[in-house]
C-alpha cells in the first residue's frame, strides 16, 4: 500500500469493521463475518501495525490478545462510591419494599427486573466513546485499576457508537460462563494447581491476574447494569440501559420491565427454575425503581441503593444419605466433624462430603449415623448438613456418640469454656497439628519458604527429619535428596530458600510461630510496638493489653504461648540456626511529622496514593483512615468526595495539596 494517509485509512477502517464484527459476535450473539474472513483481517491489522507503530491506538481491537506485562494494579478512588443491593428472600418483604416505594418515590411504580449475576463487580468509565479506565469495586471507595485486563473482554467496547454522553461510568458484572469455567478447571488439574471453587472465584482471580494475555485466554464475559454520570437526561432506568445497549454495551435480554410488583414476582418464580438452563451462574434477581426522579428522592443508605433490592434465590437443597462422619484435626488442634454422605448431586457437581459443624450443631439436630440428612450449597464452597429427615429414620438408629478423644493420637479431647470446638490438648506430640504448624510456617505470609510444599513437610516429618519448624534449619541438601521424587536440584532450592527465611521481617516471624489468635496484621503490629521476640515475651499480660488490637484473648494467648518451656526450647533453636528475631530498624528519613496523623484523599499527580502513604511513615508520621478529631491534615488531591471536604471543614483539619506536602517534607 502506498501513501500514509491510505494506510491509516485501511487501519481505521479494518479496526471498526473487526469491532463491529466483535460487537455482533460477543454480544448480539449474531456474527456477520466467517471466521476465516475475520482472522485474515486480523492479520492484515496486525501487520500494518506492527510495520506503523505512528498509528498505535491502544483502543485497537489487535490488542485484546492481553500483554505479558506483569503489573501490580494500582489503586484508584471511584467517582460515585460502588455501593450494594439489600437482600429480600421471600414474597412478603418484596412487598415490603414496594409500599416503601410506594410511601417515598413520589411515584406509582413501574418496576425493571434483572438477573442477579454471580460475577465480580466492575466499574469502567468512558470519555469521547472511548474506555479509559476500568476499576473493581474494592473497598466500594477505592478500587484496584484493571483497565488492562478488562480490555481483553470481547463483550466490553473499547469504543463505543451512537451519541453517548462525553462523559460517564457504567457499572455490571464480570462473570465467567460455564464453558469457560470448566474448561479452566480441566487445564489447571492438568498442570496440578487447584481448581477453583466456582466460577465467581475463577471471575474475581483472572481479573487480578497480573498478565493480561492470561486474561484474554480464560473467556470472560460481562452485563451492564447500572449507568452513572452527571446530566446524562434520561428519565427511566429502563431507557437508559436500552441506550447502553445501543452504544454497543452487553445488557441482559432477560431485563423487563413491569408495572406491578405481582408481575415482577411472576417472572422471579420463572426464573427460580429457569436459572438451571443458563449458561452462567446467577444467585438471584434485581428488582430497580424506573424512575430515575423517583430514585433520586429515595436515595440511598450508607451500603445500598433504597430504589432497588435483590431478591435471593433459596439455596439448592437435596436429601442423602450420612455414611459415616470423619474427625479431623488441624493445626490449632481444633476438631471438625465431616460428613460421609451417599453422592448426590447438588448444583451441578457431585457432593461427597459436607461439613456438620460442631459438636452442638450434632446435637441440636440429632443427626446419626444411617439417617436422611438435607444437604445445602449456599454461597459457600463446601456444601453443609442443615436438616435431618426425622420421618426416615429406621429402627435400631441410636443417638450420635461424639468423639471424646483424638482421633489421631488418643488424648482425650478437652471443650474450652465458651467454644463450641472440642481441641486436642497433645500440642506437642499430635500428627497433623506438628505438620500443621510446620506448614504454617513455611506459607507465604509468613517465612515464604518456596519450594517446601505440604507434601513435603509430611514426608520430612514422616521420615523424622523434622519435628517442628526449627528442626527445618538443620536440613541438608543431601538429606532432602535422599527422599523419595527429591532430585538434587530441588533439594538445593529447598535448603536455599530455608537459608534466606532467617532474615524475614520480626512481624513475619512472629506471625509463622503460630501463636493462637495472631494473624499476620497483629504479628506486625506487635513487631512495631515491641521490636523483638524477646521483648514480646518479656511483656506482661498488662503490657500486651495495650497494644494497638490486643485484646483480652490474643494477649492471654501470647503468654501462654512464651510461657511454654517447649515453645521458649524451639525459639532457642531458631535463635542458634541464625534466625532474625529483632525488628530491622526501619530507615527514618525524618521525624517531621511526628505526632501528625494524615488522611490521604483523592487522586494525585506527582506520587502514587502508596508512595505517599510511605513518605508519611518514613519521615514520622501516621496514616489514618477517616477524617476525626485526631486528624492532623488531610492530604487532598483531585476529586476529593464533598463529603469529605465538608467533614474536615467541620473538624477544622488543615487540608494541603500535594505540592504543599512535598515542600513541608522537603522532597
Ligand atoms: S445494581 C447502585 N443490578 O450484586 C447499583 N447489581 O449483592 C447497585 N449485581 O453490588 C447494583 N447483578 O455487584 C445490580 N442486575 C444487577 C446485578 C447486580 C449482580 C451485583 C452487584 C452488586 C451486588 C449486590
Amino acid at each position: 500500500m502506498d501513501s500514509k494517509q491510505e494506510i491509516k485509512e485501511r487501519i481505521e477502517w479494518l479496526r471498526n469493521v473487526i469491532e463491529r464484527e466483535n460487537h455482533r459476535y460477543y454480544v448480539l450473539n449474531d456474527p456477520e463475518i466467517d471466521d476465516r474472513e475475520y482472522d485474515r483481517m486480523i492479520d492484515e491489522l496486525k501487520r500494518l501495525e506492527s510495520a506503523h507503530p505512528e498509528f498505535y491506538d491502544p483502543s485497537s481491537p489487535t490488542l485484546r490478545v492481553g500483554s505479558d506485562i506483569v503489573s501490580g494494579f494500582e489503586q484508584r478512588p471511584h467517582r460515585y462510591p460502588m455501593l450494594s443491593l439489600s437482600n429480600t428472600y421471600g414474597r412478603e418483604e418484596l412487598l415490603e419494599f414496594d409500599s416503601r416505594v410506594r410511601r417515598l418515590s413520589g411515584v406509582t411504580p413501574r418496576y425493571v427486573c434483572e438477573l442477579k449475576f454471580d460475577g465480580t463487580a466492575i466499574s469502567l468509565t468512558y470519555e469521547n466513546g472511548l474506555l479509559t479506565g476500568a476499576l473493581t469495586r474494592g473497598d466500594g471507595v477505592v478500587g484496584d485499576d484493571v483497565t488492562a485486563n478488562v480490555r481483553t473482554i470481547r463483550s466490553i467496547p473499547l469504543r463505543l457508537h451512537g451519541d453517548y454522553p462525553p462523559m460517564f461510568e457504567i457499572r455490571g458484572e464480570i462473570i465467567m460462563p460455564h464453558a469457560s469455567f470448566e474448561r479452566l478447571n480441566r487445564q489447571r488439574e492438568d498442570i496440578g494447581e487447584p481448581p477453583f471453587a466456582n466460577p465467581r472465584n475463577a471471575a474475581a482471580g483472572t481479573l487480578k491476574q497480573q498478565s493480561s494475555q492470561v486474561v484474554a485466554e480464560r473467556g470472560l464475559d460481562s452485563y451492564l447494569y447500572y449507568i452513572a454520570g452527571d446530566d446524562l437526561g434520561f428519565d427511566s432506568h429502563y431507557e437508559a440501559l436500552t441506550r447502553c445497549r445501543d452504544w454497543g454495551f452487553k445488557v441482559s435480554e432477560h431485563m423487563r420491565r413491569f408495572d406491578s410488583i405481582e408481575e415482577v414476582l411472576d417472572y422471579i418464580t420463572y426464573w427460580d427454575t429457569e436459572r438451571k438452563k443458563l449458561p452462567y451462574d446467577i444467585d438471584g434477581m434485581v428488582v430497580k425503581l424506573d424512575d430515575l426522579a423517583g430514585q433520586r428522592r429515595m436515595g440511598f443508605t450508607a451500603k445500598a441503593p433504597k430504589w432497588a433490592v435483590a431478591y435471593k434465590f433459596k439455596a439448592e437443597r437435596v436429601s442423602t444419605t450420612l455414611l459415616s462422619i470423619d474427625y479431623q484435626v488441624g493445626r490449632t488442634g481444633a476438631v471438625t466433624p465431616v460428613a460421609n454422605l451417599e453422592p448426590v448431586r447438588l448444583a451441578g457437581t457431585v457432593v461427597k462430603r459436607a461439613s456438620l459443624h460442631n459438636a452442638d450443631q450434632i446435637a441440636i439436630l440429632d443427626i446419626r449415623i444411617g439417617d436422611t440428612v438435607y444437604v445445602e450449597k449456599g454461597g459457600e464452597i463446601i456444601p453443609k448438613v442443615v436438616g435431618v429427615d426425622v420421618s426416615a429414620r429406621g429402627e435400631g438408629s441410636v443417638p450420635l456418640v461424639y468423639v471424646d478423644r483424638c482421633p489421631v493420637c488418643g488424648t482425650p479431647l478437652i471443650r474450652p469454656e465458651g467454644e463450641a470446638r472440642h481441641y486436642c490438648p497433645n500440642t506437642e506430640g499430635c500428627r497433623p497439628q506438628q505438620v500443621g504448624r510446620i506448614i504454617h510456617f513455611v506459607s507465604r505470609d509468613a517465612m515464604n519458604i518456596e519450594g517446601l510444599g505440604d507434601e513435603l513437610v509430611e514426608a520430612l516429618y514422616d521420615n523424622d527429619m523434622v519435628h517442628d519448624y526449627a528442626d527445618l534449619y538443620a536440613l541438608s541438601r543431601h538429606s532432602i535428596a535422599s527422599l523419595d521424587r527429591m532430585g538434587e536440584r530441588s533439594a538445593d532450592n529447598v535448603v536455599t530458600a530455608i537459608e534466606n527465611s532467617r532474615d524475614m521481617p520480626l512481624g513475619k516471624l512472629l506471625f509463622a510461630l503460630g501463636i493462637r489468635f495472631v494473624g499476620s496484621t497483629t504479628a506486625m503490629r506487635l513487631a512495631d510496638a515491641f521490636g523483638s521476640v524477646d521483648a514480646l515475651a518479656a511483656a506482661s499480660y498488662d503490657e500486651l493489653l495495650a497494644t494497638h488490637d490486643v485484646g483480652d484473648k490474643v494477649a492471654m494467648s501470647i503468654r501462654r504461648f512464651f510461657d511454654s518451656a517447649h515453645n521458649r526450647a524451639i525459639i532457642e533453636r531458631l535463635r542458634n540456626a541464625g534466625v532474625s528475631m529483632t525488628a530491622q530498624k526501619r530507615e527514618r528519613l525524618s521525624d517531621i511529622l511526628a505526632g501528625k496523623t494524615i488522611v490521604i484523599s483523592g487522586t494525585f499527580t506527582h506520587h502514587t496514593r502508596e508512595e505517599y502513604k510511605k513518605m508519611i511513615e518514613d519521615h514520622g508520621g501516621k496514616n489514618g483512615s477517616s477524617i476525626s478529631g485526631k486528624t492532623s491534615w488531610v492530604l487532598a488531591g483531585d476529586n476529593m468526595g464533598p463529603a469529605k471536604l465538608k467533614k474536615a471543614e467541620q473538624l477544622g483539619v488543615d487540608i494541603m495539596d500535594e505540592e504543599r506536602f512535598l515542600q513541608v517534607i522537603g522532597g
